[in-house]
């Protein structure tokens, strides 16, 4: 498998409409290009692409995204897609994490979420990271009907929480070598 090159950050404003065919890809549409401009013009708004490239001297393409609103002192996840050629590597890992890594830096608390409940493969990931079922909004998705669930995770200001974050850099940092993955950064 050869190496690809990683990068996490704040996306440039260039990179929105790239942002928005992963939306259509990844989940169906869920914001414009205006909607994604607002996030970014907001400097509460923790927003983060995640971009690969096969060599350093190459363009980076848009492989993931996720994105929080900060409201009081809690992280709304409000987005976080990988593109489906790069699923299954453990890059879902990795931006949730810089996520809550990013929201422990701004402060937050606690972060919360709401998912489909048939989304099996999210609602893992985010029971990984300790996320807790809160309840369920009936009918909350208008397209297909379906439920959603609602996760928190609380805690994100107590020490317990940076062993935690400690302890998932280990295990990104591993899967990623095992997938030839190189961050361009550091965790
Ligand atoms: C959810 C999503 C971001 C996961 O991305 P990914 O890169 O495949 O995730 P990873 O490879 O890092 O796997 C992360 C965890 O997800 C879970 N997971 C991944 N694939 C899974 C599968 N096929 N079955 C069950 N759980 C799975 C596991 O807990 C896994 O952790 P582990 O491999 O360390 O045990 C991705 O599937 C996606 O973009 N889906 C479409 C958009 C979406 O549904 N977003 C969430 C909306 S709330």
């Amino acid at each position: 498998m050869s190496e690809i090159f990683l990068k996490i950050q704040r996306p440039l404003s260039e990179k929105l409409p790239e942002i928005v065919e992963l939306d259509q890809l990844c989940l169906g549409g869920l914001w414009t290009l205006g909607g994604y401009q607002r996030e970014l013009d907001n400097p509460k708004t923790g927003f983060l692409s995640l971009t690969s490239r096969t060599k350093p001297t190459d363009a980076p393409e848009l492989i993931g995204c996720g994105c929080f609103w900060s409201i009081l002192e809690e992280a709304h996840i409000t987005l976080l897609m990988i593109h489906p050629d790069y699923r299954g590597r453990g890059l879902g890992n990795l931006l949730l994490y810089s996520l809550l890594k990013q929201a422990v830096t701004q402060g937050l608390e606690r972060a919360t979420l709401e998912v489909k409940d048939s989304n099996t493969k999210a609602i893992h990931l985010y029971k990984k990271f300790g996320f807790k079922l809160a309840g369920k909004r009936k009918k909350y998705y208008q397209k297909t009907g379906e439920d959603a669930l609602i996760f928190w995770r609380n805690d994100l200001a107590k020490p317990s929480f940076l062993e935690s974050l400690t302890h998932w850099q280990g295990q990104i940092q591993s899967q990623l070598l095992e997938q030839n993955c190189i961050l361009e950064e550091e965790l």
